[in-house]
């Protein structure tokens, strides 16, 4: 069980430098995710040996498709718990959920029903399809509340690509955004891979998350890994994943 992997010392070349995973769909039946208890160990096993010590879960949380509550979540991360000690995984686990800005969301955050990443961090999704028109105003609330929004993977945003004063506008007010390792890959299209790339150079990009959902994600992640393309400046970044996230 990737024993060879698992002793591994921590340093530039596996994703240990970032210590933790903040954005991944493994916990069970949730989500488009991992659908059993068994594909989460075998998430959180390959995730474990790509280095992480801490993996922390967000589930989808929309209006119409995937509406789990808190208490849904909270539910599965106990199972997934017991789970990981059975099968003597040693590793951290916790969860939070990814929220898409619908219009479920701002009662949420006006409830204080949220779950949070370590310090108060809330991750936040947008459609594929086009912006929210209100997410100035959502982002204020949440900031209003004492949260600090994260928002998932900008660079999968295409009505973006052409408008990156829209992505520094969001940075300027306070909104932290998170870049989703497999777009380095260009497993989402060169567009995306490309977007990606510029946010970092530019500096606007404070974290990085595996997205995982499923078997196909981690082949790609230990590609990534295991050709050295997750090495140079982007490794050597002091990324906020530890920091924010211990
Ligand atoms: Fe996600």
């Amino acid at each position: 069980m990737f024993e060879f992997l698992r002793r591994r010392k921590p340093g530039i070349g596996t994703l240990s430098v970032l210590g933790t995973d903040m954005h991944a769909h493994w916990l069970p039946g949730l989500d488009d995710g991992a659908p059993t208890v068994e594909d989460s160990l075998l998430l959180i096993r390959e995730l474990t040996a790509l280095g992480y010590q801490k993996l922390i879960a967000t589930p989808h949380v929309m209006a119409d498709l995937y509406r789990n509550s808190s208490a849904d979540i909270r539910e599965r991360l106990a199972i997934t718990r017991q789970a990981v000690a059975a099968a003597g995984i040693t590793v951290d686990l916790d969860a939070a959920a990814e929220y898409l800005i619908d219009e479920g969301f701002e009662a949420k955050v006006e409830r204080k029903d949220l779950l949070t990443l370590p310090g108060n961090h809330v991750l936040v999704e947008y459609s594929f399809v086009s912006a929210p028109p209100s997410s100035e105003g959502v982002f204020f609330k949440l900031q209003s509340a004492g949260y600090v929004p994260i928002l998932a993977h900008p660079e999968r945003y295409r009505y973006y690509h052409d408008d990156f004063a829209a992505y520094r506008r969001l940075v300027e007010r306070g909104v932290k955004l998170q870049v989703n390792l497999l777009s380095l890959t260009g497993y989402y299209g060169q567009s995306v891979k490309q977007v990606a790339l510029q946010l970092i150079e530019q500096g606007l990009v404070s974290i990085l998350g595996t997205d995982a959902h499923h078997p196909g994600h981690l082949e790609e992640l230990r590609k990534l890994v295991g050709n050295g393309k997750f090495s140079g400046p982007i490794a050597k970044h002091k990324w906020d994943n530890g920091m924010l996230f211990r």
